[in-house]
């Protein structure tokens, strides 16, 4: 119970025995407070005592764990807590609708995935719900596992011939798509569910060194053997065609001539992680801009 609390809530050990404590504190004050607030109030025991009683410890138990929470060092917590049941009552705002959801699909060892992930951790307005991948054992999935993100484990016969899992991703409310090392061509189902929402990121200066085979060591090996002086990143919108779609955005980084592909990977890695998390970050502003006109 106390592991599916913790996964529920994100939250360390000792952190739930500290939001434990402020539920029990909390709701003894509640109940000490409620009585001697309704032993001041003119009224009879009776059925009329007992409603204004619920009424009275209702309205002061947000306000009794909010006081606790604070010895406990868990205002924050609470905060978001009773923000979630409010609206969960219909009384405020969800503070989960109003960010955008991203599903980041990956294949490999997901160190660009886990770079986004860090990147929007506890931002109001992004969440990464969701990682999708076609490889059981990937490294992503062990990220996702320990960062509580959902899986979406995608098949291949489904995703080329089906609905390609829009109806999952949908479903989970997704608004953007973030190719991440994933090495299945997109279905022109999901580019049309979500086109201008998906983007990838390829190792090396497109419109070079892309295309069908060109991924991972190929792409450096080939940048190599061709003596270029430089590579890069290219973060770019998804379209029907392999590593195709309009170019969001280039760094570069200088090809030295001691360079293996595995040297040149790292530089280049180095780089997307630097800027893929931001380069999200500002795509999803404009993406909100546009949406509030
Ligand atoms: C990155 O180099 C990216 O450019 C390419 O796949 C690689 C994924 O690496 N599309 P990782 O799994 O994020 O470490």
């Amino acid at each position: 119970m106390f592991d599916r609390l913790q996964r529920k809530w994100k939250v360390s050990g000792i952190q739930l025995f500290l939001i434990l404590c402020t539920f029990a504190i909390g709701g003894s004050l509640t109940g000490f407070v409620g009585k001697r607030i309704m032993n001041l109030l003119p009224l009879e025991k009776g059925v009329f005592w007992v409603i204004v009683y619920i009424i009275l410890v209702t309205l002061i138990w947000p306000l009794m764990v909010l006081l606790v929470s604070v010895f406990f060092g868990q205002f924050t917590f609470f905060t978001k807590y009773l923000r979630k049941m409010g609206a969960r009552m219909g009384i405020s705002k969800n503070p989960a609708s109003s960010q955008q959801k991203v599903a980041i699909f990956a294949s490999g060892a997901g160190s660009n995935a886990q770079k986004i992930i860090d990147h929007f951790r506890g931002s109001a307005t992004v969440r990464i719900s969701l990682i999708a991948c076609n490889k059981p054992g990937a490294g992503v999935l062990q990220i996702a596992e320990k960062e509580g993100i959902p899986v979406l484990l995608i098949e291949k016969e489904r995703f080329f011939r089906a609905d390609a899992y829009t109806s999952e991703l949908t479903a989970a409310g997704i608004d953007f798509v973030v190719l991440a090392g994933f090495l299945w061509k997109i279905p022109t189902a999901l580019i049309n569910a979500y086109r201008g929402r998906i983007i990838n990121i390829h190792p090396a200066l497109l419109p070079n060194y892309g295309g069908k085979g060109m991924y991972g060591q190929f792409v450096h090996a080939a940048v190599i053997a061709a003596g270029d002086k430089e590579s890069g990143i290219t973060i770019h919108y998804v379209d029907e065609q392999y590593d195709h779609g309009a170019t969001i955005f280039q760094a570069r980084c200088p090809v030295l001539p001691s360079d293996t592909p595995e040297t040149l990977a790292a530089r280049i890695h180095a780089l997307e992680h630097e800027y893929f998390p931001k380069t999200i970050e500002s795509l999803l502003e404009n993406e909100k801009v546009k949406s509030k006109k």
